[in-house]
């Protein structure tokens, strides 16, 4: 990890004003892209000062207020915060995964357009030596639309009779904890989830597949194609299975008229 990237400066120029030489530093995700009304995991890890020097002490210090907020650079008390571990209404679709240690995990659910925004983590520990803000932040992107996409597990083109293929269903945005329908040839599946599980494959799976969110009719998948090709030993198996139906329905029809025969002579 680079200590000199654009993350550390404001932590450790107040730092060695204390004296104390830590690093204290947050890890952010990166941007995050996400469908209206799904949910997002931002994991963030943090690294709190764990003590300092005061008067030649040893003192150690300890977390005792951690918080979120949207838009703002140091996130300090008076600031609107989205999560704030002390306080008692806290935002309900912001909950706090994280710790007063070192985890800083924020889930955010429903989302929705307003909560477009650059969000950042602050501590604050028993001393104000130890606040800390990290300016970079997260950068959540709401969307009404993204490009939904198929991709398959296999990439041949044409596929054999009796093999499994699983169809999944992805976009740029992320779109967890929303319901994903699956249609072939136009018309709606019952499977829905991300991933489509297809096989031991027959002819009658060959067709034009698509996945879409139920939330918005315009995300659907653009259409996936599937061929599936039966085996050169089919070509033995197909004529056999029809001479054997044939056989079958023959018997059942001279059955039908011996019966009748019967009846009528009775
Ligand atoms: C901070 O809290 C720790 C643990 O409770 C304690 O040992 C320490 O003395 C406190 N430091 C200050 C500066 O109050
Ligand atoms: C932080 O907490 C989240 C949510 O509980 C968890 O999924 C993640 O694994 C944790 N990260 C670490 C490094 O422990
Ligand atoms: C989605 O991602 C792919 C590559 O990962 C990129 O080529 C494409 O332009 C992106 N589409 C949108 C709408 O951002």
């Amino acid at each position: 990890m680079a200590v000199w990237d654009k993350k550390i400066p404001w932590g450790l120029v107040f730092l060695l004003g204390g004296a104390v030489a830590q690093t204290v530093s947050v890890n952010y995700p990166g941007p995050v892209c996400a469908v209206e009304r799904s949910t997002v995991t931002l994991l963030c890890i943090f690294t709190p000062i764990s003590s300092w020097t005061l008067e030649g002490r040893n003192v150690p210090l300890q977390i005792v207020r951690v918080v979120w907020c949207q838009n703002h650079l140091i996130c300090q008390s008076i600031t609107p915060s989205v999560y704030d571990s002390e306080s008692k209404n806290n935002a309900p679709r912001y909950l706090y995964l994280g710790d007063k240690k070192g985890n800083c995990t924020l889930q955010i659910s429903d989302l929705q357009k307003k909560d477009n925004a650059v969000l950042r983590f602050r501590m604050e520990v028993n001393h104000t030596v130890g606040h800390f803000t990290d300016t970079s932040g997260v950068t959540v992107t709401v969307v009404d639309k993204t490009e939904m996409r198929i991709i398959s597990s296999s990439d041949e083109e044409v596929t054999t009779a009796g093999q499994t293929v699983t169809l999944r269903c992805t976009s740029n945005c992320t779109f967890h904890q929303l319901r994903v329908s699956w249609y072939k040839d136009g018309h709606a599946l019952q499977e829905s989830g991300l991933a489509l599980h297809l096989g031991p494959l027959t002819a009658g799976d060959s067709g034009s597949y698509a996945c879409g969110l139920n939330t918005n009719p315009r995300m659907h998948s653009p259409p996936h194609t599937l061929r599936v090709k039966v085996a050169e030993g089919g070509g033995v198996l197909l004529p056999l299975t029809v001479g054997v139906t044939l056989t079958v329905l023959l018997a059942l029809s001279s059955l039908a008229l011996v019966f009748f025969i019967i009846r009528r002579f009775n």
